[in-house]
């Protein structure tokens, strides 16, 4: 199945159910842009990426680690946070191809099962190590071994699958490294039956992400906006009402300067509106700085961008409505099936090797 195709690509979405305007710059676009670029979604960009090694297409394994999410207290609102979490990848633009897979971890048994073969390969040692561990059990009377394990049903999630890339956030490139250490000892022992994924510097070429543009807190734009902020005026959800969210943007901090232009050291308010306008509008940075290079009324540029925010809030939104529960749960089906099948196949190689078969 995977040798005409392209160097496999998988990423495990967290499951979340609120996505701030930073979460979509941040993480829905990029993901959706690296889909559509190798899915054969668009066959002319592909050609011509300079990060494609070949004009085949990636097979491109979208799935949620719920599996990983019940290290922590999870409620009934599980399910439903799942499918609207894959709603906004959709939402946001990621074109369906028969490459492109999404799949529930729990789904595809094969991942457990893995996990416990792997668990026989990792030591004690390297597990003590990962910082996500040590940050999370730091201070605690009790600790589930599930928050230990968690980067072994990691490496399974994507040795099953021979994925190359992943991309992930620097703060899961350990675990990449953990994976990549797991398969080299158990290909030592038993042959080459699993792929090594990338070395993150490479996995970072491959993402190849832009310029690296932060929002910020609206109320205090020295801070990168986050969803957990205290003050709602701080943030901006994808949920908003697109008529609420323009007091929002007309109440955001700037400055005493003056003027209208890009300089997030010491105009970082102002500075964080013209990306935000960037960002919803669809326009380069470059260009809304042009536009506003020489004015000097902080409240029109505040009114401008609380439109484009409304606009850009409105049209999402409508996307999203769009997305029946059941156009999803179809995708899943259909995901989990060519999951099993793969997985199911790699695992047997594995089962194998150990005389399990
Ligand atoms: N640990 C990842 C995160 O916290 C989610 C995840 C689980 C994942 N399994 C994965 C990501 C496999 C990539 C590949 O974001």
């Amino acid at each position: 199945m995977s040798t005409t195709s392209a160097p496999t690509i998988l990423t495990g979405l967290r499951v979340n159910s609120e996505f701030t305007l930073g979460n979509f710059l941040g993480a829905l676009l990029p993901m959706v842009r690296l889909a559509n670029a190798h899915s054969g979604a668009n066959p002319a960009n592909q050609a011509h990426s300079a990060n494609t090694e070949s004009t085949q297409p990636s097979h491109i394994n979208i799935f949620v680690p719920d599996l990983h999410s019940i290290i922590a207290e999870v409620d009934g609102e599980l399910q439903q946070n799942l499918i609207k979490s894959l709603k906004y990848y959709l939402a946001a633009g990621l074109k369906l191809t028969p490459h492109v897979h999404l799949y529930r971890q729990s789904r595809v048994p094969a991942h457990s099962e893995l996990c416990w073969i792997l668990n026989c390969v990792a030591s004690m040692g390297e597990l003590n190590r990962m910082t996500q561990y040590k940050d999370k059990s730091e201070g605690k009377d009790s600790v589930n071994v599930g928050i230990f394990d968690y980067p072994v049903l990691m490496a399974a999630d994507i040795l099953l699958y021979d994925a190359v890339y992943v991309p992930v956030g620097e703060d899961q490139f350990q675990h990449l490294e953990l994976t990549r250490r797991l398969a080299q000892r158990f290909n030592n022992r038993f042959g080459e039956i699993f792929t090594l994924p990338a070395e993150p510097k490479d996995q970072i070429k491959f993402m190849n992400l832009s310029e690296g543009i932060r929002i910020r807190d609206l109320q205090n734009p020295e801070k990168k906006m986050s969803k957990s902020a205290a003050s709602e005026n701080s943030k901006i959800m994808l949920s908003d009402d697109p008529t609420a969210v323009k007091k929002k943007i007309m109440s955001a901090t700037t400055d005493s300067v003056g003027k209208i232009q890009f300089d997030m050291f010491n105009q970082p308010g102002i500075s964080n509106l013209l990306q935000i306008e960037a960002i919803v509008t669809g326009l380069p940075l470059q260009d809304v700085i042009s536009t506003w290079a020489g004015e000097t009324h902080y409240g029109d540029l505040k009114q401008k961008v609380a439109e484009s925010v409304s606009t850009f809030l409105a049209t999402f939104q409508a996307k999203l409505a769009e997305i029946p529960d059941s156009a999803v749960l179809d995708l899943l089906a259909a995901g989990e099936t060519y999951a099993n099948e793969v997985a199911n196949a790699k695992l047997y190689q594995v089962q194998k090797a150990f005389h399990l078969r």
